[in-house]
């Protein structure tokens, strides 16, 4: 098990800064997930852990080894991308055989490999068929395979999954996360799924425009965020935001108002305040349908194990919360609601989350 540490990388493509003076740890063995949106820079950060891009300033460590200076095949880590890429004329087996073939791995080595391989990831009966027999998710698996088999000290997976169906991709979250149970090796996966991130990381590595929000375990991110972009960005459906005006403090903690005039006792001490606007975090599952504000209903978005009702307070604003699957409701519908203070987050004017 390797762990792996970035020190103050930077990436530049000509004027632009893609990645800014990014440090990271990731301690061996762990699954960690590069969550962000399009553009914030995941790929490029994982290429230069793989040595498809140099940094423009910085380290790259694998366990006792500098690896930004070395050759891409020599850094001891295997690379599967979106498109798998793998080479039609040649068989599963002579794919998954391919590296190993290459650096002049004995035969039955080879053959041990990627047998342990195939089996692992259940495409032993497969290892005959060209690529144009097997379906995306068979392809997935062998892309997966031929990483394995090099047993790398770390695999750098940039979004794999995304060219499958909702199905084969939920299926096969779960395979990874098993893979890497049974394999303990160290994982980096680049996505912009918060799904897939909340499923499989053991760490979430939280980025918006080229730099690192926020580093931590699945619920640590979801329940503790640190800014309001990671708010935003972890949870389904996103966080509801509202602007509010700090009303009074009760037992050294801040009560805000709402701008329909509903006051929120919260657990954020009052005197941390920061003068300038404020900002109400709360997630739909921490507003509940009991005396409290007045609302009417506006969408409901029914999921089958739960329903999203979408509602306006009395000044118009819009927010979103939970129904049980079968509630009986319709658009229009008045609905009061109450808010758990305690559950809510406030942020800051410079959009970072206040705290005890
Ligand atoms: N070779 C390049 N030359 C110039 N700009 C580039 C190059 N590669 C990437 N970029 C820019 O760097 C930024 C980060 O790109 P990157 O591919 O790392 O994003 P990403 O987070 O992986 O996004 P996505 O989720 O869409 O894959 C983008 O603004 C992109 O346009
Ligand atoms: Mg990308």
């Amino acid at each position: 098990m390797t762990n792996l540490s970035l020190r103050q990388v930077s990436k530049r493509f000509g004027h632009v800064e893609v990645i800014r003076d990014l440090s990271l740890e990731i301690p061996a063995g762990e699954f960690a997930v590069f969550l962000g949106p399009s553009g914030c820079g995941k790929s490029t950060l994982l290429r230069m852990i793989a040595g498809l891009e140099a940094p423009s300033a910085g380290e790259i460590h694998l366990g006792h080894m500098r690896i930004d200076t070395v050759r891409p095949g020599d850094r001891g880590v295997a690379m599967v991308f979106q498109h798998y890429a793998l080479y039609p004329h040649m068989t599963v087996r002579q794919n998954m055989a391919f590296g190993l073939r290459n650096i002049g791995t004995p035969r039955e080595e080879i053959t041990r490999k990627v047998a342990e391989a195939a089996e692992m990831l259940e495409i032993a009966p497969l290892l005959d068929r060209k690529p144009g027999q097997l379906s995306g998710g068979q392809r997935q698996r062998v892309a997966i395979g031929r990483a394995i088999v090099k047993q790398p000290q770390a695999f750098l997976f940039d979004e794999p999954l995304s060219n499958l169906d909702a199905a084969l991709r939920s299926r096969t979250r779960i395979e990874l996360a098993r893979l890497h149970q049974r394999m303990q090796t160290t994982m980096v996966f680049v996505t912009h799924d918060q799904v897939e991130a909340m499923t499989m990381a053991t760490r979430i590595v939280v980025m918006n425009q080229g730099r690192i929000e926020q580093v931590g375990t699945p619920m640590e991110v979801y329940q503790q965020p640190r800014t309001r972009f990671v708010a935003g960005f972890v949870g389904t459906p996103a966080m509801n935001f509202l602007p509010v005006a700090r009303v009074e403090e009760r037992g050294g903690h801040t009560v805000v108002r709402l701008p329909d005039g509903t006051e929120i006792a919260t657990l954020v001490p009052a005197d941390r305040l920061p003068s300038g606007d404020l900002t109400l975090g709360i997630r739909a599952e921490h507003i509940v349908p009991v005396e409290g504000a007045e609302a009417r209903v506006i969408v409901i978005e029914r999921l089958g194990e739960r329903t999203l009702i979408y509602a306006d307070l009395r000044d118009g604003s819009t927010v979103v919360y939970d129904e049980p699957g079968d509630v009986r409701l319709e658009i229009g519908q008045p609905v009061r609601l109450a808010f758990d203070g305690t559950a809510a987050h406030l942020f800051g004017p410079d959009g970072m989350t206040l705290r005890g």
